[in-house]
């Protein structure tokens, strides 16, 4: 298994704010800025997903809030139409669904050339196979451990098998793209996702839900650089900002 793990590229923690005190979002983003890479922002538009959470007014305030870089993860209908007004707020990647468009292609174009990092997700009920050709076009590839749509769900491991597929292909691609897995993901399975190929982690119940959400980020980016790193290691720190 050791061949599937990518050990180039520094590991990204990215708290899920869904998890947090939405009266005080710009505190829970202070809250853990110290120890994590990105914010993950859940945006669910009530017709992708049955939940309903935030839009561009929340994450402009929130990009004005905080230096922490935006990873915006649109569960959103006609990410053609939405995803780059995200971009053009200033979020460090946009993530939005497979199984919202039919152009995939044409919106990650259309992020980068916004300044944006274009990403793609794969949720739970979706083949990662028909989507590895045009993995060039991105940035990030967030690979769902449960099904879109809440939090606080449990982590479905059978889901690894994408992220080892998709490893797998940017491996033999000579790719640039993160592997981001989101769901579920705390301290007794951050390891596994980490094994399979992921180098990016969010976790919204799991830091959020802990007394102390920087020490938790913290611990989890332990496990994941131990899981991911067999060889000699720098310490745990913030990857790229
Ligand atoms: C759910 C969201 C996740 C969610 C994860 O659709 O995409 O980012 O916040 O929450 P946990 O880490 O609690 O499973
Ligand atoms: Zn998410």
């Amino acid at each position: 298994m050791s061949d599937a793990k990518n050990t180039t590229q520094p590991t990204v923690i990215a708290p899920s704010l869904l998890a947090s005190d939405f009266a005080h979002l710009a505190d829970e983003a202070a809250k853990v800025a110290p120890e994590v890479d990105w914010l993950h922002v859940d945006v669910m538009d009530n017709h992708f997903v049955p939940n309903l959470t935030l839009g561009p007014p929340v994450v402009k305030a929130l990009k004005a809030a905080t230096d922490v870089p935006l990873d915006c993860h649109l569960m959103i209908e006609e990410p053609e139409r939405w995803a780059v007004g995200y971009a053009e707020l200033g979020a460090h990647n946009v993530t939005f669904h497979a199984e919202a468009t039919d152009d995939p292609v044409t919106v990650a174009k259309n992020l980068r050339a916004a300044g944006s990092k274009a990403g793609l997700a794969i949720d739970r009920d979706t083949p990662v196979e028909r989507y590895l050709d045009i993995l060039p076009e991105f940035d990030t590839l967030l690979i769902m451990t449960i099904k879109a749509g809440f939090g606080g769900q449990k982590f479905m491991p059978e889901l690894l098998d994408k992220v080892r597929t998709a490893r797998s292909r940017i491996e033999t691609g000579h790719l640039d793209l993160r592997i981001e897995v989101d769901g579920g993901i705390a301290s007794d399975t951050i390891e596994q996702a980490a094994e399979a190929g992921a180098d990016a982690f969010v976790a919204g119940t799991a830091i959020y839900g802990a007394e102390d959400p920087a020490a938790a980020a913290l611990a989890l980016r332990r496990l994941a650089d131990t899981a991911r790193k067999t060889d000699t290691q720098e310490g745990a720190r913030p990857g790229e900002r």
